[in-house]
């Protein structure tokens, strides 16, 4: 176990019939403006828009539209709502969708106290010292980004989707009501439980401590099995309560710093990867990360089979292939029938990005492996995970 700090400020309320609290929770956290950011429609076909309005309304909390966030947001979005949260003299915003949304306006809230463009904080040049307080109300199991400080942002100029993390980005509250992710369809109910799981390989993989990490292991093999039960569950039928509450939960937990707390230095390589192919092709993240993710755990396996063989043991019961390297394989083949079988591409073809383009792919990704600090990545490296894709 290394020495770590965890610390996690968003308030989460969870359960049926629990949108209702967003008002008043914005108006105790001090606000009585706010920007309500959105998507491009999903919650005025759900009901949860207009939950949301009546209660900000009845908390007397005045909201100032900001709809259209794309999946894949892009910068100029972004920009738009920076402009009119400080035109409009808002003081929180209120977010309500899926990752996208929420890491929308977690752009805006930073980039809305400060004179600077936003991408500089993508970039790494700038540091984020305030933000407005954010309130989300989450209709997508997926990202985890409502209980965390991240935000993934295209710049569609440079063709380039940055991720950032920062502690004062946090929700102060999210509400996770299960039924509001009722109306996300069987694919992106799929992708978002890849995304989730993917967010927990992430970490399990690239544990180098030489210290043991137990602790982190059994929560990690427990969340990733029992997020692709619920997802089981959820395909078999989209109305499942139960199955959509542990989705929801699970894909929370997944990047809430929980998984990683003890682990010592860790890395996102198959994000790095991913958030090229959504920044080219704007294709949805956890799609693509069901590419990736396999492709970059054989390439990983090569080398050192340790982690992946472990996990096979405990997930898959590989527990009589003695061999780590052949453990490992069987693993990553298991992992991918199950991601195919829950109706995700898991080529660079069914996901409909040309395989020639592996070097422009890899050349993209190479931008963030430099801010993130991938020092073991160039693009030699980068096309052979992506040759793994096709
Ligand atoms: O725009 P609307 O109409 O709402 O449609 C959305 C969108 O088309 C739809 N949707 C959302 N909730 C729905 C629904 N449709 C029906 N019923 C509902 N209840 O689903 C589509 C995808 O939404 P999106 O927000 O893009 O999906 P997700 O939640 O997977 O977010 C993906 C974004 O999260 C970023 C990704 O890079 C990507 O941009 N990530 C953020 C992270 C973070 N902040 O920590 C980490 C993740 O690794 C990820 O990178
Ligand atoms: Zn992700």
């Amino acid at each position: 176990m290394q020495n770590f700090v965890f610390h996690n400020p968003t308030k989460i309320i969870f359960g049926r019939d629990t949108i209702g609290r967003i008002g008043p929770e914005t108006k105790a956290g001090g606000c009585r403006r706010v920007l309500l950011v959105y998507g491009c429609g999903s919650i005025k076909r759900n009901g949860v828009y207009d939950a949301v309005a009546a209660s900000l309304a009845e908390s007397g909390v005045a909201a100032v539209e900001h709809p259209g966030v794309r999946s894949n947001p892009v910068l100029s979005h972004v920009r738009a709502g920076i402009a009119l949260a400080k035109e409009e003299q808002v003081d929180g915003v209120v977010a309500v969708g899926g990752g996208s949304v929420l890491d929308s306006a977690k752009a805006i809230c930073a980039g809305a106290l400060v004179e600077h463009d936003v991408w500089q904080f993508f970039k790494g040049k700038k540091p984020i010292r305030k933000a407005l307080p954010l309130f989300t109300v989450l209709t997508l199991a997926a990202s985890g980004s409502e209980m965390n400080g991240g935000m993934v942002v295209t710049n569609e100029e440079t063709r380039q989707k940055f991720g950032t993390a920062n502690t004062l980005l946090h929700p102060r509250v999210s509400i996770l009501d299960p039924t509001a992710t009722c109306s996300v369809p069987a694919d992106y109910t799929a992708y978002g439980a890849v995304d989730a799981i993917v967010h927990i390989l992430e970490f399990y993989c690239t544990t180098a401590s030489a210290e043991p990490t137990a602790i982190q292991d059994r929560i990690s093999e427990g969340l990733i099995e029992s997020i692709m039960a619920a997802c089981d569950r959820v395909l078999a039928d989209l109305q499942d309560y139960q199955g959509r509450a542990d989705l929801m939960w699970g894909a929370t937990l997944a990047l809430n710093g929980l998984t990683a707390a003890g682990r010592g230095p860790v890395g996102l390589p198959m994000h790095m990867i991913e958030h090229s192919l959504s920044a080219l092709y704007d294709v949805p993240h956890g799609a693509g990360l069901a590419v990736v993710a396999p492709a970059w755990m054989a390439h990983r396996a090569e080398r050192d089979p340790v982690r992946i063989a472990q996990l096979g043991r405990r997930l898959f019961g590989l527990n009589n292939v003695a061999d780590d390297r052949q453990a490992a394989l069987e693993a990553i083949a298991r992992l991918k029938a199950w991601f195919a079988a829950s109706g995700c591409p898991v080529t660079l073809h069914e996901l409909g990005v040309p395989e020639d383009d592996i070097s422009q792919i890899a050349a993209n990704a190479l931008g963030l492996a430099k801010i993130w600090r991938l020092r073991e990545y160039d693009e030699a490296e980068i096309s052979a995970i992506l040759q793994r894709c096709r």
